[in-house]
């Protein structure tokens, strides 16, 4: 199938606050693709609670999902720590000189490593990025 593009609005006591954007890639899989937290709303748990929905409610076909955030990004790496999301692996955007650490979230309690990792390889594999994953999940 192709992708389908979502793009939510974050709302906090119903102000505009940020915008989440996700890509539906395949019948069960998605990746969130872009979370924004408008300044003035940041470190007030909004991006906690907006992934949390989204990896749960929003879209119940979906599974699994991946997203991923630069190596150096200590806030977006705590947040995905925060959501419970599992590192397992390393992207490298050829040409960007930037690494990303790659992220996935199961939502039916049916999480596994050899699974998930199976599912990078479909997702992430192109021409323009390396992906790198090791066997002890510290790639
Ligand atoms: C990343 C972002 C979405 C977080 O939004 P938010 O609503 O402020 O996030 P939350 O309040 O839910 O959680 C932020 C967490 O990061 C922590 N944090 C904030 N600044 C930090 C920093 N400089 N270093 C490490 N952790 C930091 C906060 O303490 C908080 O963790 P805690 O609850 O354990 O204290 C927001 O900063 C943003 O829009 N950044 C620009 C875009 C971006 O980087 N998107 C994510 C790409 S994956």
């Amino acid at each position: 199938m192709g992708t389908l593009r979502k793009l939510y609005d974050v709302l906090y006591d119903n102000e505009n606050s940020g915008v989440l954007l996700i890509h539906i890639i395949d019948k069960s899989v998605a990746k969130l693709n872009a979370l924004i937290v408008y300044p003035k709303f940041r470190n007030k748990g909004i991006a906690t609670r907006a992934m949390k929905i989204a990896v749960t409610n929003l879209l119940p076909n979906i599974v699994w999902f991946f997203t991923q955030c630069r190596l150096n990004d200590a806030r977006a790496l705590r947040l995905e720590e925060k959501v419970g999301f599992q590192k397992i692996g390393m992207l490298k955007h050829l040409g960007e000189n930037a690494d990303n650490v790659l992220f996935v979230y199961n939502n039916k309690h049916e999480f596994s490593f050899e699974t998930a990792k199976l599912l990078a390889i479909k997702y992430y594999s192109r021409p323009d990025q390396q992906l790198l994953m090791g066997d002890d999940n510290n790639a």
